[in-house]
């Protein structure tokens, strides 16, 4: 009889372990919370996307990379993120590098990230005029007309504004960059000079200028830099590495250095006072 009852209470205890083995493991409780938060996480992912694929210059290509960069800027808002990504600013600059596009276009965009093969040479390369340059310089043939119309009408104020760098050749641009590098060492010269194939001055869009009594470093004490403030984007051309936007750019400010992007293009990155790498993301469609 005992021994009958010792089996039966045996019985029963491994019932309840086995009971309580089962709870353990379906824990409804943690499961349940588990499953709110993963919707809840994704749910507010969803929201995100439905919100991002309304701004005009999302690119679906990216959606991973937008995903990827809202996690790691959780507070950022999201046209600001698209713009962002779009700029590439969540690559590494010279690891993450791309052909340019739009080869031999004003809209053509070189930077530390939309590099030129090492034969290429724009179309319609001429010479600047003496008159308006140093000598022997040349620009693409529309970049060169909206120079020298710029030069001629800031001469009507007594002003002097020279071309003394424009079109440089790949090969030009090693000779360059290694010897600065030489000058500075890498990390330095990478903050103001472009790696060859990098440079803006490849697309033959691009000019350095100065007024002939200051050097060019200088430009920005002269009144010919506040006549270029006032004036160059009526002639198509914008300055190209502004204050401030050296994350945008990748390149330190120089106030010598001006692009010609139309004058389209030009009147909108002065209103709405951003880059072209910004203007690239938002308006031109890869
Ligand atoms: N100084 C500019 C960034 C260039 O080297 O093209
Ligand atoms: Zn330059």
């Amino acid at each position: 009889m005992k021994k009958k009852l010792k089996i039966k209470k045996t019985a029963y205890l491994i019932i309840i372990i086995i009971l309580l083995i089962v709870l353990l493991i379906l824990n409804p409780t943690k499961n349940n919370k588990n499953q709110s938060n993963g919707n809840q996480s994704t749910s507010k992912e969803e929201t995100f996307i439905s919100n991002i694929k309304k701004i005009d210059y999302y690119n679906n290509e990216y959606l991973e990379r937008y995903i990827k960069y809202q996690e790691n800027n959780p507070s950022m808002d999201s046209k600001q993120i698209i713009k962002n990504v779009n700029m590439n600013l969540d690559q590494k600059k010279y690891e993450y590098t791309i052909k340019a596009k739009n080869l031999n276009t004003s809209k053509i965009l070189v930077n530390k990230y939309y590099y030129l093969d090492e034969n290429y040479v724009p179309n319609n390369l001429e010479e600047i005029d003496k008159e308006y340059s140093k000598g022997g310089i040349k620009l693409v043939k529309e970049a060169k007309e909206a120079f020298q119309e710029l030069s001629k009408k800031a001469r009507e104020s007594n002003l002097n504004i020279i071309a003394m760098s424009a079109y440089r050749s790949y090969q030009y641009q090693v000779t360059l960059y290694n010897n600065y590098v030489k000058q500075d060492g890498k990390e330095e010269a990478d903050a103001y000079s472009a790696r060859p194939g990098y440079s803006e001055h490849q697309t033959g869009l691009a000019t350095d200028v100065y007024n002939q009594k200051e050097t060019y470093t200088n430009f920005e004490k002269t009144e010919e830099f506040k006549w270029m403030q006032e004036n160059a984007y009526k002639f198509g051309f914008i300055l190209r590495f502004p204050k401030g936007k050296e994350e945008e750019t990748g390149y330190q400010y120089e106030s010598w250095h001006y692009r010609y992007v139309g004058k389209e293009a030009a009147k909108y990155i002065k209103e709405n006072n951003i880059t072209f790498e910004e203007y690239y993301a938002t308006k031109i469609k890869d």
